[in-house]
């Protein structure tokens, strides 16, 4: 991944002095010379920073008076109210839609790829990580293109046990099954634990991926109401459980995909007893944890698991790469049932992703790789942020999350995000609409967009698609 270029430091550096009223709206702008003394940067950085917060709209240049601050700041709109899906159970059949824009559009690299929920793609640990594979296939000789089953991996077991301490979690190697990704692992629980037409209970709105195993597995969704911040609304759940005969509960603990939401500790912890006292097992879908924006990482359900109820599932695919194909769950008490599914449906993670994964977590070139991230996904993460509030209608609503690095935003009530998402790719521009984060449409006004993948073209993309938006909104 590239270094943030000095003048985009300093440009992030003035938007928080202005975000923080430190130069109100009219006020002028530090001289250019004097910034560059203060700051011991060149004059050219500081003059791109400026120019660069012009197109931001946060600058005004006057002619032989400096810069001064805009009248017309945007101001924060609110985020989108806690979610009010279906009361009822649904059946699941998204697949024409999700093999449409998932695999069709989102996989396009023609495209300007604000639609998937990738990485980014041009990362120094990818070039590490194919060094270690190449190192470790010239000492595995032929072994290494063996199977690589769950029983021969100590080291990566050992290693995904330790970081699982970030998370709060006491785990035992053995205690961990390695999947080909997190997906693999979120199905495998499932299927562990429900026969098909049994209902599970979900977050809503929650990423497609969650739909594609109910679907697969003839489950039943039950969406339980949850909030852009604090995540699933344990009252609705309560009720929901009251009211239905629940197997599973899946939760994107930390970060949920879409809606940024991470479950306080405490709500964490209440969740899993509540469960508990139905007896019902939580898949806890942890794939975002690593990359929050605090001073510590937020900590797992499984941290609060007392009797093993919770399978903690996770991958390297949001941190590192989704083409490694090496994620994992610790599923408690159904360990040797996920075990065997694993087995059973692929056998085997890839050998070389998992030996150079090990590796690089034992050499400490993961943790490195977790802090240079953080730093730069939030900064593209606030980008993106801007540009939607600068350029979108202004009675939009947005998320503003303390972690991971998407964005879902709640369009006025007209525009329909399966309509715009054909406008938008007419503009070479991927997004994901909201109607693939529910069974229903009542997400049919929102959209998702990933800010990993920020580049100099995106910002003159989010201004193409407000003004698709505005114009869908004015009918
Ligand atoms: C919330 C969530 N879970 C699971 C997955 C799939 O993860 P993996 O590639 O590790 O199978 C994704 C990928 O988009 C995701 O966003």
């Amino acid at each position: 991944m590239k270094k943030t270029p000095k003048y985009q430091q300093v440009a992030e550096r003035l938007t928080r002095m202005i975000e923080e009223g430190v130069f109100g709206p009219g006020a002028a702008a530090p001289s250019v010379r004097k910034l560059s003394q203060q700051w011991e940067v060149s004059i050219s950085t500081i003059l791109k920073a400026y120019y660069l917060l012009e197109a931001r709209g946060l600058l005004v240049p006057r002619p032989r008076s400096g810069f001064f601050v805009s009248h017309k700041l945007p101001s924060a709109p609110p985020a989108p109210d806690l979610s009010d899906p279906d009361p009822d159970p649904t059946t699941v059949g998204m697949r024409e839609l999700i093999t449409r824009i998932v695999i069709h559009d989102t996989l396009n690299p023609k495209l300007i790829q604000l639609g998937a929920a990738h990485p980014a793609m041009e990362q120094t640990a990818t070039r590490q990580l194919n060094r270690l594979m190449a190192s470790a296939a010239r000492r595995m000789g032929d072994r290494a293109g063996l199977y690589m089953p769950h029983s021969d991996n100590r080291s990566l077991r050992q290693q995904i046990a330790l970081h699982a301490m970030d998370a709060g979690c006491s785990l035992d190697a053995d205690e961990i099954v390695i999947t080909s990704g997190c997906g693999e692992a979120v199905s495998a629980c499932l299927q562990a634990i429900c026969r098909p037409g049994d209902t599970v209970a979900v977050e809503s709105p929650i990423c497609f991926d969650v739909f594609q195993y109910l679907e697969n597995l003839g489950l039943k969704a039950l969406e339980i109401p949850t909030h852009p911040k604090d995540g699933i609304s344990l009252e609705a759940l309560r009720f929901a459980l009251e009211n239905n005969s629940v197997q599973a509960c899946v939760v994107i603990s930390n970060f949920n995909n879409p809606l940024g939401s991470c479950i306080p500790d405490g709500n964490k912890k209440d969740l899993v007893r509540m469960l508990a006292s139905y007896d019902i097992p939580l898949i806890e879908n942890d794939i975002f944890g690593d990359v929050h924006y605090s001073t510590r990482r937020p900590v797992s359900a499984k941290a609060f698991d007392a009797d093993g109820r919770v399978m903690w599932c996770g991958s390297f695919s949001k941190t590192l790469s989704p083409g490694l194909r090496v994620g994992w769950a610790a599923a408690g008490r159904y360990r040797s049932t996920v075990a065997w599914l694993k087995y059973s449906v692929s056998l085997a993670a890839p050998t070389l992703s998992q030996v150079a994964v090990a590796a690089f977590m034992a050499e400490g070139g993961y943790r490195q790789h977790l802090r240079r991230i953080r730093r730069v996904y939030r900064q593209r993460l606030a980008e993106l942020r801007r540009a939607v509030i600068r350029f979108f209608p202004t009675d939009i609503r947005v998320t503003d999350p303390a972690g991971g690095y998407l964005l879902w935003i709640e369009l006025p009530e007209v525009v329909d995000a399966l309509k715009l998402y054909r406008l938008a790719l007419n503009e070479g521009i991927a997004i994901t609409p909201g109607h693939l984060f529910s069974t229903g449409d009542r997400y049919r006004n929102f959209i998702r967009l990933n800010a990993a993948n920020w580049s100099d073209e995106a910002l003159p993309a989010i201004r193409r698609l407000g003004r698709v938006v505005s114009q869908m909104a004015r009918g």
